[in-house]
C-alpha cells in the first residue's frame, strides 16, 4: 500500500483549495484536511492486515442496541465493517467532507439499514447519546475545538476508542511520524479536554486508549 499524502507543515493549508466552509483546527499535529482524491486509500483492504475490523470492534465492545459514532469515518470502510457485523447496533459514520460521504454512499453495503452517513451538522442532534466512540486515524488532525466535540458525543456510561499511528513506531505505510503523535501526547491531547485515559494493547502501527469523560 503506498503512504498517505499528507501536506508538509510548509506547505499552504489544504484548506484553501476547497469549497467546504473552514473548521478550526488550532491544535493539531497535522492540521490540514486529508485529501479526498486520496480516499481510494481508505478502502485498501490491506489496512485490515495490522487495523484488524474484529480487532477494533472487540476493543469497542458496544452495548447491545448501542449507538455507535464513527468520528472521521472517511470512507466508512470501519463503519460498514462494524454496522455489518452488529445488526443490533446504529452506526452513524460522520465526517466533515461531504466528498468521503459520497464515497461512502456509493459502495453498495452502504444501504446497511443500521448504518447513517451524517455531517458534522448532526453533532447537536448526537451530543450526549454515544455509547461508543471511535476515532481511528483521526486524533492527529483534530484541533481543540473539534476533541471537544467528540467528547461531547459521549453518554454518561459511553467511551471513546481512540486508535492512531504511533509516532515512535517505523512503519511503511501512514503519515510522516512527524505528523502524529506518541501515546503520551495523545494521552495529554485528551486529558486537556477533561477525558480520563487507560492504555489498551497496541496494534502493529497503533497505539489504542480508552477515553470517558
Ligand atoms: C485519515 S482519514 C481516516 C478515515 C477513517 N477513520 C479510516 O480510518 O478509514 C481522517 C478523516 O477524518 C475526517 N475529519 C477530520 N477532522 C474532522 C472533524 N473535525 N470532524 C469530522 N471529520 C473529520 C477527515 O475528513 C477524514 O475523512
Amino acid at each position: 500500500m503506498s503512504r498517505h499524502r499528507h501536506c508538509t507543515d510548509n506547505d499552504p493549508p489544504c484548506d484553501a483549495t476547497r469549497d467546504a466552509p473552514l473548521r478550526d483546527r488550532r491544535g493539531a499535529r497535522q492540521p490540514e484536511r486529508f485529501d479526498p482524491t486520496r480516499a481510494a486509500l481508505l478502502d485498501d483492504r490491506e489496512r485490515f492486515d495490522y487495523l484488524p475490523p474484529e480487532r477494533v470492534i472487540a476493543v469497542l465492545d458496544p452495548p447491545r442496541d448501542g449507538l455507535v459514532v464513527d468520528f472521521g469515518a472517511g470512507t466508512g470502510t470501519y463503519a460498514l465493517e462494524i454496522a455489518r457485523a452488529r445488526p443490533d447496533l446504529t452506526v452513524v459514520a460522520l465526517d466533515e467532507q461531504p466528498e468521503m460521504l459520497e464515497r461512502l454512499r456509493g459502495k453498495p453495503e452502504a444501504s446497511l439499514p443500521n448504518l447513517e452517513a451524517a455531517l458534522p451538522d448532526r453533532l447537536a442532534a448526537l451530543a450526549g447519546r454515544a455509547d461508543r466512540v471511535l476515532a481511528l486515524n483521526v486524533l492527529h488532525e483534530l484541533g481543540d475545538e473539534a476533541i471537544r466535540e467528540l467528547a461531547s458525543l459521549l453518554s454518561p456510561q459511553g467511551f471513546v476508542v481512540v486508535i492512531d499511528w504511533d509516532a515512535e513506531t517505523e512503519r511503511p505505510v501512514g503519515p510522516p511520524r512527524a505528523h502524529v503523535y506518541n501515546t503520551d501526547e495523545a494521552t495529554k491531547r485528551l486529558e486537556s479536554v477533561g477525558l480520563r485515559i487507560e492504555r489498551l494493547a497496541p496494534m502493529r502501527y497503533h497505539f489504542v486508549l480508552r477515553a470517558r469523560r
